[in-house]
């Protein structure tokens, strides 16, 4: 799909109207999260899965001071979870959607909520420590400039720690809340994208089989356990799990990265 304002008007639409379904909210298990989570053996639903992944990015980041930027926050979740190594006014989280937005600021009281787009952040150059995104630069127009707006407003020295997607050229083309614009053909290739954009240290770890893979289980399961309990109908069914078998061809790495920004750059 070429690039256009349904790049960011299809996820925006989208997650309004999904996120707060009650099948979703179900899923969740009455969480306000939505990304595929980290699973281990230990790891009993999605909810505990979103979190183990929040952790994880939180554990990359240089030190837990200062200040933190959660980008993309959806409906504030992954931005309660900084709580647990920041107070809420060393927290600001950003979101296209003002209802996600919304949302967030009922979550996390004292923490600062903007609806606003990645890739044109209105933050003044070294504002943050810190940056997280949880699953959500594949959506960015573009992922590219995602990087350096992250880059301009972290301080000298801070982390960037992001989960992301990477798809197949046709995976990408073939859904709307997606841009072909964003395609890279692998691991090293989005190394170099973080690197071409200023920076450093970074470090990338494939994790899809302890995240799509495990989601994916987990959703199938669930999906048929509704069904048979007559909870959910034939079609329901099938439209859920069409969407999931739909990704099994096109989604190729789920990744966990982390970069830095070096600390006697100058952004400007
Ligand atoms: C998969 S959800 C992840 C939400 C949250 N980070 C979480 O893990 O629970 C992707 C989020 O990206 C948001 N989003 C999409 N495009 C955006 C943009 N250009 N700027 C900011 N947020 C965006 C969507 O509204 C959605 O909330």
């Amino acid at each position: 799909m070429a690039q256009s304002e349904s790049t960011i008007q299809v996820p925006n639409t989208w997650y309004d109207d999904v996120l707060f379904k009650p099948l979703y909210l179900e899923f969740y298990e009455h969480s306000d999260f939505a990304n595929f989570g980290l699973w281990d053996e230990a790891t009993t639903g999605p909810r505990q899965a979103c979190e183990n992944l929040v952790n994880r990015l939180q554990s990359l980041l240089r030190d837990q001071r200062g200040t933190i930027l959660d980008v993309a926050c959806g409906k504030g979740e992954t931005t309660r979870c900084l709580l647990a190594n920041y107070a809420p006014e060393a927290i600001t989280a950003i979101n296209i959607s003002e209802r996600q937005v919304e949302h967030g600021r009922t979550l996390v009281p004292g923490a600062v909520f903007r609806c606003m787009d990645a890739v044109n952040m209105d933050f003044a150059d070294e504002s943050f420590d810190n940056i997280i995104c949880v699953e959500a630069a594949f959506h960015f127009d573009t992922r590219e400039k995602f990087l350096r707006e992250a880059l301009r407003v972290l301080k000298p020295g801070g982390t960037l720690a992001l989960s992301d997607i990477l798809m197949t050229l046709e995976g990408e083309r073939a859904r709307p809340y997606r841009t072909e614009a964003n395609y890279l053909p692998g691991i090293e290739a989005y190394r170099a994208l973080i690197e071409g954009a200023g920076f450093t240290n970074v470090r990338i770890e494939d994790v899809t089989e302890q995240s799509w893979f495990p989601f994916f289980r987990y959703t199938v399961n669930f999906l048929h356990e509704k069904f048979l309990r007559r909870q959910i109908d034939e079609p329901t069914l099938k439209r859920h799990l069409g969407t999931n078998y739909g990704h099994v061809p096109d989604l190729e790495h789920y990744l966990i990265v982390s970069a830095q920004k070096p600390s006697t750059q100058s952004t400007n």
